[in-house]
């Protein structure tokens, strides 16, 4: 009880740091999270609310094919293109309710050569929004420096480490960045405190698979060096996405025995990391770590919330869910309001209320942070 109330209170000084005290002075924007909870907890079939989690993948174009991810492999589907700034700010406009706006989806958004006219300009039509970048964090220092980044309004950056060292790092991710990327961290967190900026909230990210997940302790002693703000849970392969054997040799024991001494580790440390552990290992999918569960978010927000949009302007369902990879309508073609309860998502919504589409095995252990309490 205690540890859940100390959780939460870290996370509204997270959400105040990251600008969030903005919501405050926009009712309207409250009053659709909270009608956005209640229609997802109701099941709600024709939805009033509009979603308060948007991804846009500003790029699907990547500088790197990392053995694990769904775009390293031929079957590809999404489009491999850049978004345009007026494209991305037609579709903004469409979405006014946003909380949490991740400029991620399976891309580099660091090489879109638009990137800082994009986070400026989101955040000049929403003020308040919780802008959220995932990066291999290559190009800092070459697409974009640290400082341009800092000054450019965005609130949260992961840097996606899936290593402790150069040569795990290599092999997972195919490319001799390691050193450059560490050293990009350093320089990020640096040039916050030079311009003497509350903001981005600098975190790393850790899939894990057979290559990498012996490092996961070291990971997080790695990162609590560097002085990162948060150290993103290490998060288990989803062998449906790309590398369909890299999760081979991942017994549950052996992995169980990695996640205890990740938390030792970060224990000791005091290191600010929530763990999460979810696989599909040969029995369905497990949580590890049940007491988290509760920590976020207790229910799907497939269907209601967590929505993504490509480069190409398609919009989905939330990536890590089995049935993503279905296109509800084209947000450039159709407006946003008309497909969110068009009549292939209604249909799909009536199924899982009759019980006929069951919560999906990471429904239950769902990582993907309420927002705008992200991590
Ligand atoms: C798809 S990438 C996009 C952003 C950026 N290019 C990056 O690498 O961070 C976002 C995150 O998804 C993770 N990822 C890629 N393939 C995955 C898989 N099969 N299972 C789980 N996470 C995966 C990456 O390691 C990365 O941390
Ligand atoms: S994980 Fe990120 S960097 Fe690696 S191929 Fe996928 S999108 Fe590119």
């Amino acid at each position: 009880m205690a540890s859940r109330i100390i959780n939460r209170l870290r996370k509204l000084r997270k959400f105040l740091r990251v600008g969030g005290w903005q919501i405050l002075c926009r009712p309207r924007v409250i009053a659709n999270y909270f009608l956005n909870q209640r229609e997802q907890r109701a099941k709600a079939v024709v939805m009033k609310s509009l979603p308060s989690k948007v991804e846009m993948e500003i790029s699907g174009k990547c500088n790197l094919r990392c053995r694990h991810c769904l775009r390293s492999y031929s079957h590809y589907p999404r489009p491999q293109e850049f978004i345009t700034l007026a494209n991305f700010e037609a579709i903004l406009k469409q979405l006014p309710y946003t909380v949490t706006l991740t400029l991620t989806g399976a891309g580099e958004p660091l090489l879109h050569p638009d990137f800082l006219k994009i986070v400026r300009r989101a955040r000049e039509l929403l003020p308040h929004l919780n802008i959220v970048v995932y990066t291999n964090f290559t190009l800092i220092g070459k697409t974009v420096t640290a400082h341009e980044l800092v000054r450019s309004g965005v609130s949260q950056i992961h840097v996606s480490l899936d290593a402790a060292s150069a040569d795990v790092y290599r092999q997972v991710r195919g490319a001799d960045a390691w050193d450059h990327i560490i050293e990009g961290i350093k320089e990020l967190l640096a040039a916050r405190s030079q311009l003497g900026a509350r903001r981005p909230l600098v975190g790393t990210d850790f899939t894990m698979m057979r290559d990498n997940f012996h490092q996961a302790p070291m990971y997080v002693e790695l990162a609590y060096k560097l002085g990162v703000d948060y150290i993103a849970y290490p998060s288990l392969l989803m062998t449906s996405w790309g590398y369909s054997d890299g999760a081979e040799g991942m017994t549950k024991s052996a992995l169980i025995k990695v996640m205890e001494e990740t938390r030792t580790v970060a224990q000791k440390l005091g290191a600010p990391m929530p763990i999460e552990a979810y696989v599909a290992d040969p029995d369905g999918w497990f949580s590890h770590y049940e007491e988290l569960r509760s920590n976020y978010f207790e229910n799907c927000m497939f269907f209601r919330n967590q929505i993504q949009i490509d480069a190409a302007g398609n919009f989905r369902l939330c990536c890590r869910h089995p049935g993503s990879s279905h296109t509800y309508g084209n947000v450039l073609e159709k407006p946003f309001s008309e497909l969110w309860n068009g009549p292939v998502i209604i249909a799909a919504r009536q199924r899982q209320v009759a019980g006929e589409i069951p919560l999906p095995p990471c429904g239950e252990v769902c990582v993907v942070p309420d927002p705008p309490l992200a991590p």
